[in-house]
């Protein structure tokens, strides 16, 4: 394994599987819809400049972000495509996010007039409209979609495009119901703005909606934590794994039986046990509710974390690890020989979901982007 001299905890990413991903999602949902895969919140925590220039060949219809600042980060790149800003964004942010071409989401008529302000003067807006089918956080209630028929004509006339209009799903993991009840209050909501025939691009799927009802693919589909090796759902395909998290072994030592270990000491040896004290904590983003219950992969065997986690480093007990030796790498997230931890292992195991565990990571974790994987 390379990384640098020194690298203490590090999460590699696989850019070839990442791409898999996307292309599994474009299978499913077929040729007519359009691919914006969501490289929010740093592509999911696992970087976000890699993520795009790794997705990039397989043409995307553009990207999805949650914030101006993330939109305005892509274009400093150089990304061309359309990106789009897909959470409501404050009023002082609109200037800067239309004279850097991003597409903007618009629930509320006070974010449409600011676009029609700024149309008139002299700029070019183009926004997404978001309908409200059931998740409640923004978008137009699909119910009043008629309220809306003269704002968009008003704006039409003063030169901002309406580009597209969307909907998000709230339960596509866990259940078809949910999916088709939230498609018939948007299809309703759809027909009522004649969308389909002012051409702005229908989009309403994410990852777990790709893969549990492609049917409603639409133009184009926002697919997310499927990309970056997040389940879907327990009866749904599970991505390729993207992310392992890896730290070296700092530590290690003979623990004599009754021997206390870490901050509460709620773990004392129970006979004869061996540590590895590995260097990676709670502040590299490595959830602290592991402590006690998780696993690590040493040596291609499962070893179970003992004690809390400290704030910069774990212990593992190596008692039936033969050989660990300072400088071994051990694995928390990812594969090691046959065995494999998964991002969806972990979260579960504290009580979270794999988006929280992979924008967990902080920044002193490195993130190696690994590009020669033989796929
Ligand atoms: C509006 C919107 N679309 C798409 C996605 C992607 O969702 P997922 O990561 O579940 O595929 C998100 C993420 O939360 C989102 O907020």
């Amino acid at each position: 394994m390379s990384t640098e001299l020194g690298t203490r905890a590090w999460v590699e990413v696989d850019a070839s599987a990442l791409r898999e991903n996307l292309r599994r999602i474009a299978h499913r949902v077929g040729p007519e819809a359009r691919l914006i895969p969501m490289v929010k919140a740093d592509a999911y925590g696992l970087g976000v400049l890699q993520a795009v220039d790794a997705l990039e060949p397989m043409d995307p219809w553009g990207f999805g972000v949650a914030a101006v600042d993330e939109g305005l980060a892509l274009r400093r790149h150089g990304v061309r495509r359309p990106v789009l800003v897909l959470s409501p964004a404050p009023r002082e942010a609109l200037e800067a996010a239309v004279a850097a071409e991003l597409e903007v989401s618009v629930s509320d008529a006070g974010t449409l007039d600011r676009l029609v302000a700024l149309a008139e003067g002299g700029a070019s807006p183009a926004f997404h409209l978001e309908v409200d089918t059931g998740m409640g956080r923004a978008g137009i209630p699909s119910a009043e979609a008629e309220h809306w028929i003269p704002l968009l004509e008003r704006a039409r006339a003063a030169g901002v495009r309406w580009a597209g209009c969307y909907t998000h799903l709230h339960s596509a993991d866990e259940s078809a119901g949910s999916v088709h009840e939230q498609w018939r209050r948007f299809e309703g909501a759809l027909g009522v703005l004649r969308a389909r025939e002012t051409g702005v691009l229908v989009h309403v799927l994410n990852s777990a909606g790709c893969m549990r009802c492609p049917e409603y693919g639409c133009d184009a589909v926002r697919p997310g934590i499927f990309l970056y090796g997040g389940g879907v759902g327990a009866d749904q395909p599970r991505p390729e794994s993207v992310a392992a998290l890896r730290a070296r072994v700092v530590h290690v030592r003979d623990a004599a039986p009754g021997t206390p270990l870490g901050y509460g000491s709620t773990h004392r040896a129970v006979g004869h046990e061996r540590w590895a004290t590995v260097c990676i904590g709670y502040g590299d983003g490595l959830p602290r509710g592991l402590g006690n219950r998780g696993e690590a992969l040493v040596r291609g065997r499962r070893a179970a974390i003992v004690g809390r986690i400290s704030m910069d480093v774990t212990v593992v007990d190596i008692t039936d690890v033969p050989d660990v030796a300072v400088g071994d790498v051990v694995t928390f997230i990812g594969n090691d020989g046959d065995q494999r931890i998964t991002v969806d292992e972990v979260a579960e195991m504290v009580g979270t979901i794999s988006y929280e565990v992979l924008t967990g990571l902080t920044p002193r974790v490195q993130r190696i982007w690994v590009h020669d994987s033989t796929r």
